[in-house]
C-alpha cells in the first residue's frame, strides 16, 4: 500500500495594495464586470478578468437563467470569449471577484469545478500556467499559480486516446 500525499502553495495577501499595478487594474476590471453580471436569481454577482499574453484583457461575468442549468459563471464566459476571440494568444492570469446583494462577501470565491476544468483545458492547450487572482467584495486577497494547483487528478485529453 502506498500512502501519497498531495500538497499546493499559494500566497494570501491582506489587501490590493500589495499587488503590482497591473494586477491591481485587472481585479478592478473584474470587480467592474462583476456589477453588470445577469444574476436575478441568485443575487451573487461574479465578474473574472483575463490578463492575456499580448496584453488584452478580457471581461466575463454571471450569465443566468431562468431555467437554472443553462446560465453560465463568470470565469467560463471570460474564458471561453478569450477562446472564441483571441484563439492560441496565452492567458497569463485571470482575477475573479464577486460581491452579493444578501451579504457582504469578504473571503476569497472558490471557482467552481466545472470553471476549473474549462480553465485547465486552456493551461493545457497553451502548454502555459495560468495565475489565479481571488478576491470577495473585500478583504484577503488569494494567489494560486495554476489552475492545476486547484484541481488535481484533472480529467485530460490523453485519457480520450488510450
Ligand atoms: N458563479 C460564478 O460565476 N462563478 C463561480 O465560480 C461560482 C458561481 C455564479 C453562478 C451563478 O450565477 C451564481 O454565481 C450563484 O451560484
Amino acid at each position: 500500500m502506498n500512502k501519497l500525499e498531495l500538497k499546493i502553495s499559494y500566497t494570501e495577501l491582506d489587501n490590493e495594495n500589495e499587488l503590482s499595478e497591473d494586477e491591481k487594474q485587472l481585479l478592478q476590471k473584474a470587480r467592474e464586470i462583476s456589477n453588470s453580471a445577469y444574476a436575478p436569481y441568485s443575487d451573487f454577482f461574479v465578474g473574472a478578468a483575463l490578463l492575456l499574453e499580448n496584453g488584452t484583457v478580457v471581461c466575463g461575468n454571471n450569465q443566468e437563467n431562468a431555467a437554472f442549468p443553462s446560465g453560465l459563471c463568470a470565469e467560463r464566459v471570460a474564458i471561453f470569449s478569450a477562446g472564441a476571440n483571441y484563439p492560441d494568444i496565452k492567458i497569463k492570469t485571470i482575477a475573479i471577484t464577486c460581491k452579493s446583494k444578501l451579504f457582504l462577501v469578504n473571503e476569497p470565491l472558490s471557482p467552481c469545478g466545472a470553471c476549473r476544468q474549462a480553465m485547465s483545458e486552456y493551461e493545457i492547450r497553451y502548454k502555459s500556467n495560468i495565475r489565479i487572482i481571488l478576491q470577495g467584495e473585500k478583504g484577503k486577497i488569494r494567489i494560486i499559480n495554476s489552475v492545476a494547483d486547484l484541481l488535481p487528478f484533472m480529467f485530460v485529453a490523453e485519457e480520450l486516446k488510450k
